[in-house]
């Protein structure tokens, strides 16, 4: 009797230590295969050959950005705000911020939308004038007319060398993912007041786990061939229940264009 139930405790035993043996492996996998942007994938630069990132003069990416013409970047203005033009360089075509690859283009002027205070009011736009042209291909931005873009569902590309989690250390390579556009209702009810639907766009899926993060700022929100918003601020990154954030790049497109 006390043999047979030693056989049982020990056979129980060994079922829930199997059993956690494999539940930890099923975490250790489930975390491994969302490593990039947060939740993406390498991206080649060929593809998105406009997708830029903006260094310090010692070379440390801090921000991207979006070549929409020859010599001229949109940003976000968090990323350029009191930085001198001096001390900031665009990096194009190094999709490995270890590579030399490319070009490292010097700025001549920061253009910063006049009514930006901080991100969460809105107004997060800033156009870099580039000292040197950059070859094509240039990415068109949003317009006015393109509400399509904008209507919940729309599937965006997003793009960046930043954090691949919150908190984690930045891509060494350009990462991208896909992540659809939230409703503005979907974006107030997490951000409240904060969400300004006018100035902002917001994507990202119900269950999080694709977004961007830090260091992603500034760059390209992509659909319909077009550049519908630029990365700028969430709670955390790829959190349930808090989509990503980005400027609502038709919004300011006379704005930005008027810089072009
Ligand atoms: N503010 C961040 C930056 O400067 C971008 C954060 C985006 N956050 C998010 N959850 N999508 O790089």
């Amino acid at each position: 009797m006390a043999a047979t139930l030693h056989r049982l405790v020990r056979a129980t035993i060994t079922t829930i230590v199997t059993l956690l043996a494999a539940l930890s492996t099923v975490s250790v996998a489930s975390a491994d295969v969302s490593p990039m942007i947060v939740g993406g994938t390498r991206a080649n630069i060929n593809d998105y050959k406009y997708t830029v990132y903006l260094a310090s003069t010692s070379g440390s990416q801090f921000c991207g950005g979006t070549l929409v013409k020859a010599n001229k970047v949109v940003t976000a203005a968090h990323c350029t705000v009191g930085r001198t033009a001096a001390s900031t360089r665009v990096v194009w075509g190094r999709e490995d911020k270890q590579s030399s690859a490319g070009t490292v283009a010097s700025v001549s002027s920061i253009w910063i939308h006049p009514s930006y205070t901080t991100a969460t009011r809105g107004f997060d736009v800033s156009v870099l004038t580039l000292s040197t042209n950059l070859p094509a291909p240039y990415l068109p931005l949003a317009t006015t007319a393109d509400t399509a873009l904008y209507a919940a569902g729309t599937q965006a590309t997003i793009l960046g060398w930043g954090t691949t989690s919150s908190g984690g250390s930045a891509s060494r390579y350009l990462l991208k993912a896909t992540v659809p556009v939230t409703s503005d209702a979907t974006c107030s009810t997490a951000y409240g007041t904060s969400f300004v639907a006018s100035a902002m766009v917001c994507a990202g899926y119900p269950n999080g786990g694709t977004d961007t993060c830090q260091g992603d700022s500034g760059g390209p929100m992509i659909a319909g061939g077009k550049l519908i918003g630029d990365t700028s601020w969430g709670r955390g990154c790829a959190l349930a229940g808090y989509p990503g954030v980005y400027g609502r790049i038709a919004t300011y497109n006379a704005a930005i264009t008027a810089q072009l």
